[in-house]
């Protein structure tokens, strides 16, 4: 068998730079729970990268709030965050002036004392920095106080623009991320979604999914609509059926808490692999504005036939071997429960009925302590006739695979189109081949975590990669008849794979019913 051509993919022009209208104006980010460590490890070393760039505005703070009085270490705390989760020198000399520009608020989160103090510390800040009244204000609690955060910002006028006092900015802005998890079922992210909306505007908030700020996710728009050749093969007509995992080789992280009242479905499936989904799923929206994209997301997410409980597999991984390492099962995780019914595996089977996609299903699996850490989408596209390449006996073309293009999210980010061509030689022999782009060799590797151009974005007020209410109920009507069905039958044989491999067995059913295979990551 010939090896793999590798067609490599080089950028044939500099890319474009960033036009100066994308600075974003003067403001002051206030991140709550800031003490937690998506602060260190992502938003902060975020912010140094797009201050960098030369992305952000100068007159910027931050202000980190969180309960404990952590004003004499916070700043340290996030340079060495900064350093570690940026891959910053600390002899960088924008090291020092970045970190100037963060400062810390403590106080509890239902406190009003600690609203007003709040208040009239980004009105100081207003005054001394010139930031003018524009506030971003990032909800990185526990969700249980994302309630008590913005019914308090409401209470105490926050949540409405107040013109600075020097009347520098006409029409100041205040807006809100909030962090997942958005909810836990459909009936309380409804009611979240109801209780956000009496404070803000559903244009002031932006419901962050840190996955639509990975490029490679982004990237599958520019792959199906900048380009002229994939569109016209896009769909049904052309499509066997389309492959997204998201599987992650690490466990909880010491989340027991956490994890076990979420499971793969709600921590990861109803948002990261619905959005992925969405992506390869979606119309072509008529713009890129932000109303334009969501309305044709939205679609996909409605076209979703309800998924049956029997085209779903649930698991959960017991004591094994990752990376040559033997690790503990769930039910042995710190504060987890010893007979914990928390999946850690999700696959499902599900069919999006509209003209583009009716009869070809999307098979999707997401979980932890699996094989690997991979996140790719696989378009199995049918195959020809394929008459002419068998030989007399009729044999031959069964070893023809079908062409594949496969995204690949993480963490090897790049695109392969795989193709047959003839083997050299007398005969008329066909074997697999792959063009290939790899991200990392075309542009280089980038130290971005995602969360650079969601902050840049939601400075902007550009909400085209943030979730829409109506998008995030549409997701949890799919995902709660089977959380509900789950819970009315607990699973009798947890735990139901090892750590370090592929996930229940039972998931290969889902596939094999049809004569398919989860494709080998
Ligand atoms: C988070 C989940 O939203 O996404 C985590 O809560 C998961 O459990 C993480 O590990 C995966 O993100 P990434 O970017 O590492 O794939």
């Amino acid at each position: 068998m010939p090896t793999a051509e590798e067609l490599h993919v080089t950028p044939v022009a500099a890319p474009v730079t960033p036009l100066p209208e994308r600075i974003p104006e003067p403001c002051i980010v206030i991140i709550f729970g800031a003490s937690g460590d998506l602060t260190k490890r992502k938003l902060l070393p975020a912010l140094y990268h797009l201050d960098q760039a030369g992305l952000l505005p100068e007159k910027i703070s931050v202000v980190g709030v969180a309960r404990r009085p952590l004003q004499d270490s916070f700043a340290g705390d996030m340079k060495e965050g900064t350093i570690a989760g940026g891959g910053v020198e600390e002899s960088d000399p924008k090291l020092a002036p970045f970190i100037d520009k963060i400062q810390y608020h403590a106080m509890n989160f239902d406190d009003a004392a600690g609203y007003n103090a709040l208040n009239k510390l980004l009105t100081d800040i207003d005054k001394k920095s010139g930031t003018c009244g524009n506030r971003l204000f990032y909800l990185a609690t526990a969700p249980e106080y994302f309630s008590d955060i913005i019914n308090s910002l409401g209470q105490h006028g926050m949540a409405k623009p107040v013109p600075c006092a020097d009347g520098s900015n006409k029409n100041p802005w205040v807006r809100t991320i909030i962090e997942k998890p958005f909810g836990h079922d459909l009936a309380s992210a409804k009611a979240l979604n109801d209780e956000v909306n009496k404070v803000f505007d559903e244009d002031q908030i932006f419901r962050i999914d840190h996955y639509l700020g990975k490029e490679t996710v982004q990237n599958i728009l520019v792959f199906r609509f900048a380009n002229g050749i994939f569109e016209n093969v896009w769909n049904r007509n052309y499509i066997d059926h389309v492959e997204i995992t998201a599987a992650e080789s690490i466990g909880i992280e010491g989340r027991g808490p956490f994890y076990e009242t979420a499971g793969a479905l709600r921590d990861v499936v109803q948002n990261h692999v619905m959005e992925l989904l969405s992506f390869v799923a979606m119309e072509p929206p008529i713009s890129f504005e932000a109303a334009a994209v969501r309305a044709e997301k939205v679609k996909v997410w409605k076209a979703i036939t309800p998924i049956h409980p029997a085209d779903t597999v649930r698991g959960q991984y017991g004591p094994g071997t990752v990376d040559g390492k033997p690790v503990v099962g769930y039910r042995q995780e710190d504060r987890v429960h010893p007979r914990s019914h928390t999946e850690t595996y999700a696959a499902l089977r599900l069919e999006i009925e509209n003209w583009r996609w009716a009869g070809v299903p999307f098979f999707i699996r997401a979980g932890k302590r699996l094989a690997k850490r991979v996140t790719e989408i696989s378009i199995h596209f049918k195959q020809p006739p394929l008459l002419l390449f068998k030989d007399h006996e009729g044999k031959g073309a069964e070893s023809i695979k079908s062409n594949l293009i496969s995204m690949r999210i993480q963490p090897d980010e790049g695109i392969t189109l795989r193709f047959g061509a003839k083997v050299p030689g007398p005969g008329m022999n066909i074997s697999p081949v792959n063009m290939d782009f790899s991200y990392a060799e075309a542009f280089g590797k980038s130290s971005a975590n995602g969360y650079e151009r969601l902050l840049l974005d939601a400075m902007l007020g550009d909400g085209t990669l943030f979730a829409h209410r109506d998008g995030v109920e549409a997701t949890w009507a799919l995902m709660t008849p089977i959380l509900e069905a789950w819970a009315k039958d607990p699973i009798k044989d947890f735990p139901n794979y090892a750590a370090g491999t592929w996930g229940p067995t039972t998931a290969d059913a889902l596939l094999e019913s049809e004569n398919r295979k989860w494709r080998k990551l």
